[in-house]
């Protein structure tokens, strides 16, 4: 058998994807930090077989068969397997473990999926070595997409955007792009991740976009989340910190303003959530601390600083905000993007 192993990290989102339209295309551009410690390491192994027309595969999460990822795994093959028409003819194994609990509200379905993708079109590379290097890497995006939209971003690092937008020449609602000229400061970004709640998530991603046809907002929604996507990209080259605090924040607000403001509505946040978030607007001027909050669509919340404020920072978690995640964190901080591990 031959094997191909693939680490990609997560990512969090600064200018949120909530909504979709079509085969898996965002309703807003999107950006975000990839990062490094909340990883997936996936392997895919493959030998020959008859190609009888059929789809052969095991799944393995851990070393150990996962059933509940089966439909979201057979989802995905049935989207993308026309892409790779060379599957049919190998018996594939595909074993994958995260550094993260899955499903938690920490965008595991991100780096599983990117990882997945990437996997497949290095065994195409294997097999029919048709790709240049920017190609593998736009299919690999597009390949993600199709399992999960955030999973386009993680194919690359360390600040990414997808979805066409006029501010940016290159990017496509189809695969994510990297943004150039980022002001330094942004690359080593830390970001801890206060667990509120480990819990499966309330409301999956795939409800929760639908749950945009029906919001009488999300039209206001998707122009506010384009006109933040420029205001972003300027803070970003800039390197200007309260800039980029305001315009995270108000994102994930107005994602979670999306979600309390729908038909059925869903308040996703716990009084843990609210309470860090208050104590970090209350001390980062006393501290003056560039702290900033962001959150996915779940209770955890995302504490976004720069590098140099790191140890202040921390001290001030450990003195202030680990009694609202029960001292469950992790330290995460921006990186480069997947590795190949052969
Ligand atoms: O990729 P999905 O379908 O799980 O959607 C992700 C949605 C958010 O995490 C809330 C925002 C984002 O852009 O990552």
């Amino acid at each position: 058998m031959q094997s191909i192993t693939w680490k990609c990290p997560s990512n969090i989102a600064l200018i949120k994807y909530w909504g979709k339209k079509g085969n898996q295309y965002p309703a807003n551009p999107s950006l975000s930090f990839t990062l490094t410690n909340c990883h997936t390491i996936t392997t895919l192994s493959f030998e020959p077989k008859e190609d009888d027309g059929t789809l052969l595969l095991s799944f393995s999460y851990d070393g150990a068969p996962m059933p509940t990822f089966e439909p979201k795994l057979e989802q995905f093959f049935n989207n993308t397997e026309h892409l790779f028409p060379f599957l049919t003819k190998y018996l594939i194994e595909i074993n994958t473990t995260n550094t993260f609990p899955h499903s938690s509200g920490i965008a595991s379905s991100a780096s599983g999926m990117a990882a997945l993708a990437l996997c497949l079109c290095s065994m195409e590379m294997k097999i029919e070595k048709t790709l240049s290097t920017e190609d593998f890497f736009k299919k690999a995006s597009n390949v993600a997409r199709l399992g999960s939209g955030s999973a386009s971003r993680s194919t690359l690092g360390p600040v990414v955007m997808w979805g066409k937008s006029d501010s940016f020449e290159e990017s496509s609602d189809d695969y994510a792009i990297k943004v150039s000229n980022v002001h330094p400061i942004f690359n080593s970004y830390c970001d801890t991740i206060l667990l509120v709640d480990q819990d499966k998530k309330e409301v999956s991603s795939s409800d929760g976009h639908a749950l945009l046809k029906n919001n009488p907002f999300a039209q206001i929604r998707f122009q506010e989340a384009k006109a933040n996507l420029e205001l972003l990209n300027k803070a970003l080259k800039e390197g200007n910190l309260i800039g980029f605090n305001n315009i995270v924040e108000q994102e994930a607000m107005m994602l979670h303003a999306m979600m309390m403001t729908s038909k059925p509505y869903f308040l996703l946040i716990k009084p843990n959530t609210l309470a860090i978030i208050q104590k970090v607007w209350e001390m980062r001027s006393i501290l003056n601390l560039h702290m900033t909050i962001t959150l996915d669509a779940g209770a955890n919340v995302h504490l976004l600083y720069p590098e140099n404020e790191k140890a202040r920072v921390i001290a001030f978690i450990n003195k202030e905000l680990v009694q609202f995640c029960n001292s469950n964190f992790i330290h995460d901080h921006v990186g480069l993007g997947p590795i190949e591990m052969n």
